[in-house]
């Protein structure tokens, strides 16, 4: 079964900007590298991430993500079974975005999730807007 998690979380004031990109970094070639998809977006001291692909694969995942000192006060946005579509995965990857710059890559990751998952697309698409300030 495919699964999607979604959370947004308070960044540890401990960690610098270069610490950040860094993570991000490493997120986005470990999740390409293991196939999780998705997106890990940094904005004002605050991450949202939505995690998705094998049920247990991002469960796990979720679960050593919430244990990381680089974060804290997770809260849980989604937590759901994913079904299958004809396109799954079309032109999958894991997107990371930082300091709000890049709307492209935004639009780029919802016209992608708009067709790989359509069941959850409208509170995706809801959720990223809102915590990116543009809905
Ligand atoms: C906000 C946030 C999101 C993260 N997302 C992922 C992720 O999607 N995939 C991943 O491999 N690690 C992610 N990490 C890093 C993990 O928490 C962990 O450090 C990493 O998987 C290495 O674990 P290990 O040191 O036990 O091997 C994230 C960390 C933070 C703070």
């Amino acid at each position: 079964m495919r699964y999607i998690i979604s959370y947004v979380s308070t960044v540890n004031p401990d960690i610098s900007n270069s610490d950040i990109s860094e993570l991000m970094d490493y997120v986005s070639s470990h999740n390409n590298a293991i196939n999780i998809t998705g997106i890990l977006i940094y904005s004002e001291g605050n991450f949202f991430q939505i995690l998705e692909g094998k049920e247990e694969l991002v469960k796990m995942m979720f679960e050593r993500i919430k244990k990381d000192s680089r974060h804290y006060n997770i809260i849980k946005m989604l937590y759901k079974e994913i079904k299958k579509t004809s396109f799954t995965e079309y032109h999958s990857s894991f997107t990371v975005i930082s300091n709000g710059s890049s709307q492209e890559e935004l639009q780029l990751f919802l016209q992608k999730e708009k067709i790989n998952n359509p069941e959850h697309y409208k509170s995706i698409s809801y959720l990223t807007q809102k915590f990116m300030k543009l809905g």
